[in-house]
């Protein structure tokens, strides 16, 4: 499986799914890494791996879909199968849809439908839910509401803030996402209708 990952800041789940293909649990390659941020640190980490690098310059561009064709091109140069978008803070626009339909993915730290959008881990906390988690989903043109592939669950302690419970989210979402792609990679997700099914994972 050809992927191509997005990220524009930290990238530790980029890091994750890179190091579960270096430990043999990921069946993939990632062809390249892109990022809308020239200091992110996801650029750092790929040159570190030895992964092309790409900073595109959304400010270069007249408007998303000329951004958007550009990224589009690059993934078609590195013949991507599946997009990974991994902490990518732009919404997803018709062009990128248009030319990956259903091969867009992105990582989300809450259990959707619940908070989507910015600062869902201070969502929940503040709701006061006693469970929370991530969810791995398709990408479409809503902001979060694309269709589940997979969710892993944590608790909320009494005592948790914002970071801590981003902390404990964040340990499921690097196991979750290299998992998720492997069951791709492996056949094994089937989409049916507005649900998703894994078979003998
Ligand atoms: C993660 O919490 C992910 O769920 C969200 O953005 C964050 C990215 O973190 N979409 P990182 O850049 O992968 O460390």
């Amino acid at each position: 499986l050809q992927l191509a990952v997005m990220a524009s800041g930290r990238g530790s789940n980029f890091a994750a799914i890179q190091e579960a293909i270096e430990n043999g649990q990921l069946n993939a390659q990632i062809k390249i890494l892109i990022s809308d941020k020239e200091y992110a640190q996801a650029l750092k980490i790929a040159e570190q791996a030895g992964i092309t690098a790409c900073f595109i310059d959304p400010r270069k561009f007249n408007d998303k879909a000329a951004y958007e064709t550009e990224i589009v091109k690059k993934l078609h140069e590195n013949n991507v199968d599946i997009l990974v978008l991994a902490g990518f803070m732009r919404l997803v626009g018709p062009v990128l849809l248009n030319a990956f339909p259903r091969r867009i993915l992105n990582i989300h730290p809450a259990l959707l439908p619940s908070f989507p959008g910015l600062h869902a881990q201070r969502q929940a906390v503040d709701y006061g839910v006693k469970f929370s988690g991530c969810t791995v989903h398709l990408v479409d043109d809503g902001v979060d509401t694309g269709l589940i592939i997979a969710q892993a669950v944590v608790p909320v302690l009494p005592d948790d803030n914002e970071d801590t419970l981003a902390e404990r989210i964040l340990v499921e979402e690097h196991r979750l996402y290299p998992q998720v792609l492997q069951w791709i990679a492996a056949g094994k997700v089937f989409i049916d209708g507005s649900r998703s099914i894994v078979k003998d994972c």
